[in-house]
């Protein structure tokens, strides 16, 4: 790909991501609206569960690349890891964080008015999270289109970051040192 369809690429991307932000803070507001303050512990299991799906797909992703990249283009595995990658994104990432995101801003709000310091790192730290799932994103519309440039080990040291930061988000928001 050149370095203006990368541009591009990259550019259409980040419109995708704003326009997800957009939306899940429009699901979380119309939660605030309608959710009763009662029904928090059934708010807070719900946004676990959403928790495992989305981590689980972060960290099996970036596995399903280190197997990839050892496959030739064209090849039928190489078929196959495509559609695994393309349905665990579809079907489990993208619509388990829109979850984790719309049930944990509703906990954020109701329970704590936005105002405790470990939340403000958590939030820093689910950013970052979601940046990461944005590259993995990009990752996965690469490995389609057969342009993926990066070799294995990169993508066993990026498998381990989202390992760091839920280590990170469970510890801020269990132990809430601050
Ligand atoms: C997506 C943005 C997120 C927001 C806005 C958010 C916010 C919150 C809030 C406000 C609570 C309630 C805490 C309490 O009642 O003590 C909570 C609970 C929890 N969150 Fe999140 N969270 C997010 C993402 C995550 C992520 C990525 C993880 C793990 C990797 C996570 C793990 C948990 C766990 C384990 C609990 C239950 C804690 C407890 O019961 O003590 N959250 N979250």
């Amino acid at each position: 790909m050149t370095a203006h369809g990368e541009r591009v690429t990259a550019g259409r991307a980040a419109a995708r991501g704003a326009l997800s932000l957009v939306l899940l803070a429009g699901i979380a507001a119309i939660l605030v609206m309608i959710v009763p303050s009662g029904l928090y512990d059934w708010i807070k299991a719900a946004h676990v569960v959403a928790i495992i799906a989305w981590m689980a797909g972060m960290l099996y992703l970036p596995r399903l690349f280190v197997y990839h990249v050892a496959s030739p283009a064209g090849s039928e595995a190489s078929e196959t890891f495509k559609i695994m990658e393309r349905r665990l994104l579809r079907a489990i990432i993208n619509p388990a964080m829109m979850a984790s995101w719309s049930f944990g801003l509703w906990l954020a709000w109701e329970g704590f008015r936005f105002s405790a310091g470990w939340l403000h790192a958590k939030l820093a730290a689910v950013v970052a999270l979601s940046a990461v799932h944005g590259y993995l994103a990009g990752a996965v519309r690469r490995f389609a289109e057969d342009s993926n440039r990066k070799s294995a080990r990169h993508w066993r040291i990026v498998n381990e970051i989202p390992t760091l930061l839920m280590i990170v988000i469970v510890v801020l928001v269990i132990v809430k040192p601050f």
